[in-house]
């Protein structure tokens, strides 16, 4: 991780012009390792692919490059899955009753994260790489990111009712399906995942029990 930080890396980013997408070449601060909150660059709220092309090219991708992305693209994919878009603090995907039941954690080879949104940083939960233990598939280590979207139930009542792990579950898939169309919008390889041990990630994000770990994106370049 120290090394992805200590050099410029190429990172794929979209500027949206004429519905191309550009690579350049961008040089980041280095974060330390022992950080225990990462400071996100400011997320980019323009550009990328037009609508009808990202829906178009949408799908599942379970192959990745080990070339590294930078903080940017994953401040601009965390902004665009979920993040707040209006003053009064509503989000780029809408949850029942406006319950904001949403939590994104990501798992990268430096350690498990909180994405604080408000603050557009990332909290240290645990030091270390734990990106094999979010899933059985084989191609799970190899992407960068593992991006779980966690439903506090409790939000929306009764966790034991129905309702709310119904409502939870809606809020995760539409978190997940801007992931999907972010990711299409810069041509990054991404899946969702619900095959994972609920145990262990509950475990890994120290999640209370009102808390349910509904997808996990795993994220990364796509491999040509
Ligand atoms: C709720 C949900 C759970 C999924 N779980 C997994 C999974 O655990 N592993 C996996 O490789 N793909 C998983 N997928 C991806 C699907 O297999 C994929 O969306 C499907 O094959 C259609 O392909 P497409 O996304 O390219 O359209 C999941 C998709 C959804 C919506």
């Amino acid at each position: 991780m120290k090394k992805m930080f200590s050099m410029a890396i190429i990172s794929a980013f979209c500027l949206g012009v004429n519905a191309q997408t550009v690579r350049i070449q961008q040089s980041i601060t280095p974060t330390s390792e022992d950080s225990k909150v990462i400071n996100l660059p400011k997320p980019r709220k323009e550009g990328g692919k037009p609508l009808m092309n990202c829906l178009n090219e949408r799908k599942s991708i379970r192959k990745f490059s080990e070339k590294p992305l930078d903080l940017q693209v994953l401040a601009d994919l965390l902004w665009a899955s979920y993040g707040i878009s209006r003053e009064d603090g509503r989000r780029t995907a809408p949850t029942a009753r406006n319950a904001q039941d949403i939590s994104i954690y990501v798992v990268m080879e430096s350690g498990i994260y909180l994405w604080e949104s408000t603050k557009n940083v990332l909290i240290l939960i645990e030091k270390g790489d734990f990106r094999k233990e979010t899933g059985p598939q084989e191609f799970v280590p190899t992407a960068q990111w593992n991006i779980a979207i966690v439903s506090d139930l409790s939000k929306y009542g009764d966790v034991k009712d129905v309702a709310a792990v119904k409502y939870g579950a809606m809020s995760a898939g539409y978190v997940s399906e801007n992931m999907y169309l972010y990711c299409a919008s810069c041509d990054l390889a991404t899946v969702a995942r619900g095959m994972f041990n609920p145990e262990v990630m509950n475990k890994l994000l120290r999640l209370n029990e009102n808390e349910m770990v509904m997808l996990i994106h795993s994220v990364g370049m796509m491999s040509r």
